[in-house]
């Protein structure tokens, strides 16, 4: 399968940032820039907080919303935790897993990374799964050790026929907010690698269908360049995602 019969997609990750009046203005802003862009698909990950305000901001666009984190039980004493259901029913299609901030600051672990996508996946959300390097590994010259056993471990037990709501981030954790951007080289590496892993756990078929995007210090600058590498399907966009005009452009970037 080539590159261009996988789903392109372009997602903002707001972070702890856009109170809901601000995610208001910013999501109608971003809509009226992305109308039409159909190239790709076109999402914003939001905080909790702002969800009621962007799925109705973004109503009739092509702009879809997604959370940043799920909780992997259903319902009960999970103090200050959020269930898929509870995200489903409020218009949410996307979540964000595993992100390494949450990994970092968090605790978030493999095992919690795994059920938390299993707990999405299984309430029909759109997942999309973080996995990367931190800097000491890179510099180690383990990069594919570290990604694979990532890959295997947040895959665990989730079932081929779910893969086709699934979306891996290729995030290596240096590049997060640093303003130092993987090559696109670099990003092809390990996205082509991450495919491989993918291939041996499943099938074939199951790793080309996959879309794999690269996150960390994308923007407007250097998107084209990143996502025209045939393993790229996409980008996880965090700083550049909060200014309209921004991330319109990586959208344009990837309606090839
Ligand atoms: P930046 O684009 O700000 O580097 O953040 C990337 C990221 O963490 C997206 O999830």
């Amino acid at each position: 399968m080539k590159k261009t019969s996988r789903r392109v997609v372009i997602a903002g990750n707001w972070k702890m940032n856009m109170t809901p009046s601000a995610a208001k203005a910013a999501i109608e802003a971003t809509a009226a820039l992305v109308k039409g862009k159909d190239g790709c698909d076109v999402v914003l990950c939001v905080p909790f907080i702002d969800v009621a305000t962007a799925v109705e901001a973004a109503r009739g666009t092509n702009v879809k919303i997604g959370a940043q984190n799920v909780h992997f039980e259903k319902k009960g004493a999970f103090t200050g935790e959020i269930s898929a259901d509870m995200l489903t029913e409020a218009g949410v299609e996307y979540v964000i897993v595993g992100h390494s901030e949450r990994r970092q600051y968090f605790g978030e672990t493999d095992e919690t990374v795994n059920k938390r996508t299993r707990a999405g996946l299984d309430a029909g959300l759109k997942v999309i799964m973080c996995l990367g390097e931190v800097l000491a590994e890179r510099q180690a010259g383990i990069t594919e050790e570290i990604v694979s056993m990532q890959t295997k471990l947040d895959l665990a037990g989730i079932p081929e026929e779910q893969l086709k709501n699934l979306i891996i981030a290729y995030e290596p954790v240096w590049a997060i907010g640093t303003g130092l951007t993987a090559t696109p080289d670099q990003a092809e590496e390990v996205c082509c690698l991450i495919r491989k892993v993918v291939a041996g756990l499943y099938s074939e078929a199951a790793a080309e269908a996959l879309t794999i995007q690269y996150g960390g210090s994308m923007n407007d600058g250097n998107a084209a360049e990143l996502l025209a590498k045939v393993d790229v399907d996409g980008g996880l966009i965090g700083g550049a995602s909060l200014v309209p005009e921004k991330f319109a452009k990586i959208v344009d970037a990837a309606q090839a």
